[in-house]
């Protein structure tokens, strides 16, 4: 893993979007893996400015991102497709219709998980997957004891991501129990991952994925296995770290 410690959430955020936007300029028909939370709020704004600057060009790119609640419809202002469109697809050149999630509302979303995992498969799978991290190390929507081998398919969310989500519901709205998530074998395909994680509250789940044993109880930690994994931090997230020394040794930001 190569880890990156900059100084705060605006830095990690600049240097999570200049790594994108490299993949994109290498590869112009790129397969990006995209996510979604507070995290990415940022990291898509710059990505936005990036391409206002004219550094960047998504004509040729084609996306998927990692989950969707089940139960919203794609207009719900909190469903993750409403959360792509306001925060990244509108304001940039990607063609209509290459920026894919799964549709949360359909009848029968174990079919509609299945068919999302085949799709990816039939993109040629991700090239670059982003992701953010779950306080209890969750990647996607993949809760602790998910299956290191899973594919897309249907989880319940813990208690404590529902509460951790709330934020972004109306008051006395609930973020909905059951959600359709790529699985950890599908990220663990992607040619390379670039996980961004900020801010004190994450800095337990940003130890346990880096120094702590690989495990389902703290499904980010799968990453120790990626061939091409970079995790972009700030000093807040990455002060759990016991070899923190040596990670900005290595790569002095
Ligand atoms: C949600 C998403 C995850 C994301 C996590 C972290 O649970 N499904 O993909 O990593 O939020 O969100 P935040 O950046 O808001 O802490």
């Amino acid at each position: 893993m190569k880890i990156l410690i900059l100084d705060d959430a605006k830095a990690a955020s600049a240097r999570a979007a200049g790594l994108i936007a490299a993949q994109v300029a290498a590869r112009p028909a790129s397969v990006l893996g995209l996510a979604t939370g507070g995290t990415m709020e940022a990291v898509y704004a710059r990505l936005i400015a990036l391409y206002r600057a004219g550094e960047v060009s998504f004509a040729g790119v084609s996306s998927f991102n990692l989950d969707e609640y089940v139960g919203l419809a794609g207009d719900h202002p909190c469903s993750y497709r409403h959360y792509m469109r306001e925060l990244l697809f509108d304001h940039i050149d990607m063609a209509p219709g290459a920026g894919h999630l799964p549709a949360g509302e359909a009848p029968d979303p174990e079919g509609e998980a299945l068919r999302y995992e085949e799709a990816i498969v039939a993109a040629g799978d991700i090239d670059l997957q982003l992701l953010g991290l779950g306080l209890n190390g969750h990647i996607g929507f993949n809760e602790p004891t998910s299956s290191l081998a899973s594919i897309t398919r249907l989880k319940t969310l813990t208690r404590e991501t529902r509460e951790a989500n709330a934020r972004f519901f109306p008051a006395g709205e609930t973020p909905p129990r059951l959600a359709i998530t790529m699985g950890i074998g599908t990220i663990m395909r992607a040619r390379q991952v670039l996980l961004v994680a900020t801010g004190a509250a994450k800095s337990e789940a940003v130890r346990q994925v880096i120094e702590g044993p690989v495990s389902a109880r703290w499904p980010g930690s799968v990453l120790q296995m990626h061939r091409n994994a970079t995790l972009v931090l700030d000093r807040d997230a990455a002060s759990g770290l016991e070899l923190l020394d040596y990670y900005l040794d290595i790569h002095p930001e």
